[in-house]
């Protein structure tokens, strides 16, 4: 079973040390992080699927620089509205349009010294994007209304959870403010791509839910461990966080057991592909593969039958099986039947 205390090379007090995981990965991009932070680069692209850490990446990456001391300004593309986001992201002058009743900074100037974070960048519009690349270029804008131009110093960080190359393709984004835009770009991989990570991730959770909530979970019963190893994560880091987090509030103990995950879960994680029978040994205390895959398959049957008063058609139902593969999964297993 995974303990806690592991030792992190860097010491706490560094901002990547806010990172969790020692996959090598992992290691290679606290690393890529500190080496970029501190560099000149002044647009930096970073790309992973949801929940992976972009946002925690983006501010990462400011805190290793020496913009640190000057504002990091995070602006969501996808969560303002088109015709606002020109004068959101530049200012406008007075009078520039209807309801523009004073002078107003943008957020881009704001963040003057800074760093601004431009997540969900694909979700730019063609204009936009246009006007983002002028600014890329020149670090020049024009505030809505205004004939003068400002200059702004400041680096951007732009994030995508899409592949921007194919969108390109799809004529969906400029190629140019694609090229310009990856010029530095840093790759999240998926969590079930993490190893063991995923069990740093989960306990270092159950801490901040432990304090949060006064739960007292500590642990993940092996069976949990197999199942978060086999699960695909879908939502990433995010996802291990909610279902940690919901634990917590909803059950009491101080072992987080298979009862206490979601069915789709389970399910998917059995009907993944299997591991390979080597790195079953922390998962299933070392039992070869067939023997740990088999106990596991006849708890869950178990459970469910027992959830389901033994009702045959409920529990085949429940597990995403027929009436008749499950039958025979239970003679299979040598199960009392129902
Ligand atoms: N390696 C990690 N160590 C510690 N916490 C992490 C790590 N990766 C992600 N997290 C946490 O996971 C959650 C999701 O991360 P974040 O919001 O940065 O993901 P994202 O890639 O920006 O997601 P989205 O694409 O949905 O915007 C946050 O609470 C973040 O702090
Ligand atoms: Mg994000």
């Amino acid at each position: 079973m995974y303990s806690l205390g592991v030792n992190r090379p860097e010491s706490s007090t560094t901002p990547t040390a806010a990172l969790i995981g020692e996959h090598p990965s992992i290691v290679r991009l606290r690393q890529l992080i500190d080496r970029v932070g501190q560099s000149k680069a002044r647009t930096v692209l970073i790309y992973g699927e949801t929940g992976t850490g972009k946002g925690l990446v983006a501010r990462l990456l400011h805190q290793a620089s020496n913009r640190a001391p000057a504002p990091f300004v995070d602006i969501n593309c996808a969560a303002i509205p088109g015709p606002l986001l020109e004068s959101e992201l530049f200012g406008h002058e007075k009078g520039s349009f209807t309801g523009a009743v004073g002078h107003k900074q943008g957020l881009i100037e704001s963040a003057d010294g800074g760093t601004v974070f431009l997540d969900e960048v694909r979700e730019l519009d063609m204009v936009m994007q246009a006007k983002l690349l002028t600014l890329l270029d020149t670090r020049r804008f024009r505030r809505v209304g205004s004939v003068r131009t400002t200059d702004v110093d400041v680096r951007f960080i732009a994030a995508t959870n899409k592949i921007l190359l194919g969108e390109v393709k799809a004529g969906a984004f400029r190629d140019d403010l694609y090229y310009r835009l990856q010029v530095v770009s840093i790759n999240l991989p998926p969590l079930r791509e993490r190893g063991d990570d995923i069990f740093m991730l989960a306990h270092a959770h159950l801490q901040v839910c432990n304090k949060v909530y006064g739960s007292r979970m500590r642990q993940l019963d092996p069976e949990v461990e197999d199942v978060f190893r086999r699960y695909a994560w879908p939502g990433n880091v995010r996802e291990l966080e909610n279902l940690i987090e919901r634990i917590c509030l909803l059950e009491d103990g101080q072992q987080v057991m298979l009862k206490h995950l979601p069915d789709r879960i389970i399910r998917e994680a059995r009907n993944a592909s299997p591991l390979p029978a080597a790195s079953g040994g922390a998962g299933a205390g070392g039992k070869p593969y067939h023997e740990a895959t088999a106990q596991f398959q006849k708890k869950l049957i178990a459970e469910v039958l027992t959830d389901c008063r033994g009702n045959l058609g409920d529990a085949a139902a429940r597990l995403g099986l027929t009436r008749h593969a499950l039958r025979h999964q239970i003679q299979k297993l040598e199960m009392n039947s129902p």
